[in-house]
This record gives structure tokens, C-alpha cells and sequence, in this order.
């Protein structure tokens, strides 16, 4: 099998999409500083800074620390808000012919419901990806996805509010007991789809001045050190939810490491931390993956979908 043989064609919900690799939310705004690098259209979907109603200069800095195999970071949904992502941003992607996924976050049901009204009605999106589990908000019973009660209730008004065939996929945390029932719970209420997983919660102390180094205090953990967190929760939730597409991030810096979270049951992946020091990561991965992919025979992406838990051929007994 030759790599441009292999059919990377995905399909999320309504989303057709031409291979399964897209950006993760916040590490390159809305694309556009990306594209010196590569062409955003080559990509299965760019998903957008999660974007609110205004606009935020976000939290004081410093806003990020390296970590051994990561980053910590609390930027505070820094972002341009709603009326200047829509007349700026997103018309930009959409002339680059580019597949947006606008990654939408809100500290109230009802601005998540104005957003995604306002999202969800411009034509050429792919997808609504909700922001439920922010891990820099003002206190932690905003991060709706660690509750199934108020996730389920955010998720509800979205799915309500974005027109039909705009697929709703909800982005959960792993800071939670049981990462199934929390993506039970959104899928119930409307989710065509999850991405799994946000950052974690963690903290950092700057011994020179023994206190914590981020100005936000604590941060969101990311990189390839939460790597095995994220194909865990894609595995839990893709053999709980079979029919539910599951979208993995965490720490993808290869396409080896993307073909991992497909094994685990990913539909699609998002590459988000290894932007930062290889801003033509995206694209780098979806041809390694593509390789990846041929080496073993696989004629189809979808084929490999899950393909860790097949079940395992039984052994001819010995008599
Ligand atoms: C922000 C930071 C994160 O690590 C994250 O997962 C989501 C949002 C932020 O502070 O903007």
C-alpha cells in the first residue's frame, strides 16, 4: 500500500472532512498565523480559539511554565470576542477553504446559547466544538464538565440553538471520577460527538519566590506527558459510546502517536502543544500518519478506527 493510496477521508456527524487531523483549540488562534507555515486547507478541520461573547485580554502574566514533557497554562480565554471573530476571523479561514470547527465557551447557559446561534447560522463550519472544561475560570463550578448535570445543560442549549446539520461536539476534562458518565450525559443531551481530552488541573511553585509561578496560580497541563490520560479516556468512552465519534487530543507530536489514539477508538485527532515549538506540526503528523497508516496495510483511515479492541482471534487449543 502506497501512503497517497491510503483514503483519509473522516466523517464526524454531518462533518465530511477530508482526513482526520485538525488543530487543537487555543494554540493557534484562528489559524491565520499558522498558514505561513502551511496551507490550512490541507487539514481535516482547524478548530478556533475557544471564543466568548466579549472580548478578554485574559489573566495577568506569566501565562504558561514548561513542565517536564508539558506545559502549564492560563491564559483566561484571551480572545477578540464574538462580532470581531465573525466579521475577522472566521470569514478569513472560510476564503482560505478551510473546514473551521469554532470552539465556543461561556460562563452562562445563556451565552452559550447566543453563541451558538450566532456560530452555528454562518454557513461553512464544520462544527460547534463547546468548551465545557476551561480550566482557568473564576471558579471551578464554571467547568461544567465536571458535572454531569451542568454539562448535560450546556451541551443542551447548544445542540438547541446550532441548526441542524452542524454537528455539536462537546470537549470534556479529565479531572473527573468517571470520564463515561459525564460523556454519557452530553451525548444524551445532544452531543453528535466529544473530544477528549481538555487540559489537566496542575500547579507550579517558583522556588526562588516560593510561590506559584503562573499568575493565575494554577494552570492546564498539556504535551505529550498527558498523553496516556488521553488515549485512556478515548478508550473508556469509545467502547462504552460505540456509535459515538470520539475526537482525541493529547500530546500527538507524531503520526505514530496519532495512529495510538485511532487504535483506542479516535475517529479524529487534534494537535495542539507540539504547535509551539513546530507550528508545521499539523501538517507533518497527517503525512506521517498517512505512512503510518500504508506500512500496515491499512486502506482505508476509518479501518483503524478501534482497531486496539478487535477482538482477539482465539488460539487453536492444543489436544
Ligand atoms: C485555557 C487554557 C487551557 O489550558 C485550556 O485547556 C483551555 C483554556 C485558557 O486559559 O484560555
Amino acid at each position: 500500500m502506497l501512503p497517497d493510496d491510503v483514503d483519509l477521508t473522516t466523517v464526524v456527524g454531518d462533518a465530511h472532512l477530508l482526513n482526520p487531523v485538525m488543530t487543537a483549540s487555543g494554540c493557534a488562534a484562528a489559524g491565520r498565523e499558522l498558514h505561513q507555515f502551511f496551507d490550512v486547507a490541507e487539514l481535516g478541520a482547524v478548530v478556533t480559539k475557544s471564543i466568548m461573547r466579549e472580548a478578554r485580554s485574559g489573566r495577568p502574566t506569566p501565562r504558561m511554565v514548561e513542565t517536564p514533557s508539558g506545559m502549564l497554562n492560563s491564559i483566561g480565554l484571551q480572545g477578540p470576542g464574538i462580532d470581531s471573530f465573525l466579521a475577522r476571523d472566521l470569514p478569513w479561514l472560510l476564503q482560505q477553504g478551510a473546514r473551521p470547527i469554532v470552539s465556543i465557551a461561556g460562563s452562562s447557559l445563556g451565552e452559550y446559547a447566543e453563541l451558538a446561534r450566532r456560530v452555528g447560522n454562518t454557513p461553512g463550519i464544520a462544527a460547534v466544538e463547546v468548551n465545557i472544561s476551561c480550566p482557568n475560570v473564576e471558579n471551578r463550578g464554571l467547568v461544567f464538565a465536571c458535572d454531569p448535570v451542568q454539562a448535560s445543560r450546556a451541551v443542551n442549549v447548544v445542540r438547541r440553538d446550532t441548526p441542524r446539520g452542524v454537528p455539536v461536539l462537546a470537549k470534556l476534562s479529565p479531572d473527573v471520577t468517571s470520564i463515561v458518565e459525564i460523556a454519557t450525559a452530553v451525548v444524551e443531551a445532544g452531543a453528535d460527538g466529544v473530544v477528549l481530552i481538555n487540559t489537566l488541573l496542575g500547579l507550579h511553585i517558583d522556588l526562588e519566590t516560593a510561590r506559584p509561578t503562573l499568575a493565575g496560580v494554577t494552570g492546564g497541563l498539556s504535551g505529550p506527558g498527558v498523553r496516556p490520560v488521553a488515549v485512556r479516556a478515548v478508550w473508556q468512552v469509545a467502547n462504552a459510546l460505540p456509535a459515538v465519534p470520539v475526537i482525541g487530543v493529547g500530546g500527538i507530536r507524531t503520526g505514530r502517536d496519532a495512529l495510538e489514539f485511532m487504535f483506542a477508538g479516535a475517529t479524529a485527532v487534534q494537535v495542539g502543544t507540539a504547535i509551539f515549538n513546530d507550528p508545521g506540526a499539523p501538517v507533518r503528523v497527517l503525512r506521517e500518519l498517512r505512512a503510518e497508516l500504508a506500512t500496515r496495510g491499512f486502506a482505508k483511515a476509518s479501518d483503524a478506527v478501534g482497531y486496539a479492541n478487535r477482538p482477539i482471534p482465539s488460539r487453536r487449543q492444543d489436544v
